[in-house]
């Protein structure tokens, strides 16, 4: 069977990392989180002061970065490993997802981060979730998804993802994050969060993880099938 690329895009919490990893699980594929690259980066520049407003510090400090995913049997999904550090769960932190839409929009930290997710799609057969994958990063990919939800539902969502950690942690204070992410990511000058005009547009909202992954697994399905197939003539 042909390998393909899957890119899914969308908006903060919609579900996209948790649709892309069972995708890439049924398939076969290897599961890529591109916000675990934006995160871990804000997470070093907050642990170093850098100031990311200060091009010359940010480039200086994106060149003693390295950032590799490792798969962990015992959660069966690949970690983020920033400087050989596991900071899967680090760079889940509120003080992280402050930041990291400012950092994010940074052209050389996009550009740095941009280059190794190509890279990791050179052998396709891989699902990579963000929010300018299927216009930038690989815009030729076969299959694009855009995946959306009501904003009150993914408010909910998040919410009770951080609460599990943070008890102190409010609905408010969730919204306010979510909707702030949401405007930078979109706004930004470079490669901003849009859908890919070739993108199926898939909306979550009534939809268990359980029901999404059926369509779009039966969308993934398809277009591998008809791309063996035309290979085959
Ligand atoms: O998917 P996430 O919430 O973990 O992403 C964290 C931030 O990273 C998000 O606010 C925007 C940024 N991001 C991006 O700009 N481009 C991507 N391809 C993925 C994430």
């Amino acid at each position: 069977m042909k390998k393909i690329i899957i890119t899914i895009d969308g908006y903060s919490s919609c579900g996209k990392s948790t649709l892309a990893k069972e995708l890439a699980k049924e398939l076969n594929y290897v599961f890529l989180d591109s916000g675990a690259m934006y995160r871990a980066i804000t997470l070093y520049f907050l642990r170093n002061h850098i100031d990311w407003n200060d091009k010359d510090a940010v480039v200086e400090a994106l060149q003693n970065i390295s950032m590799e995913f490792m798969y962990n049997r015992e959660t069966n999904a690949c970690e983020m490993f920033l400087n050989d550090e596991n900071v899967e769960w680090l760079i889940r932190d509120m003080l992280v997802a402050e930041n990291v839409s400012e950092v994010a929009a940074v052209r050389e930290v996009r550009e740095f981060a941009v280059a190794q997710q190509r890279k990791m799609g050179n052998g396709k057969g891989i699902v990579m979730d963000g929010r300018d994958i299927g216009t930038t990063v690989f815009p030729k990919a076969e299959l694009k998804i855009f995946l959306t939800a009501d904003p009150s539902v993914r408010v909910e969502r998040r919410f009770k993802e951080l609460y599990e950690r943070n008890p102190n942690i409010t609905i408010d204070e969730v919204k306010a994050n979510l909707e702030m992410r949401d405007y930078i990511d979109s706004n930004r000058e470079f490669s901003p969060l849009r859908q890919a005009k070739d993108a199926i547009v898939l909306d979550n909202s009534n939809l268990t993880a359980k029901e999404q992954l059926k369509t779009a697994l039966k969308l993934a399905k398809e277009k591998i099938q008809d791309l063996t197939t035309a290979a085959a003539n």
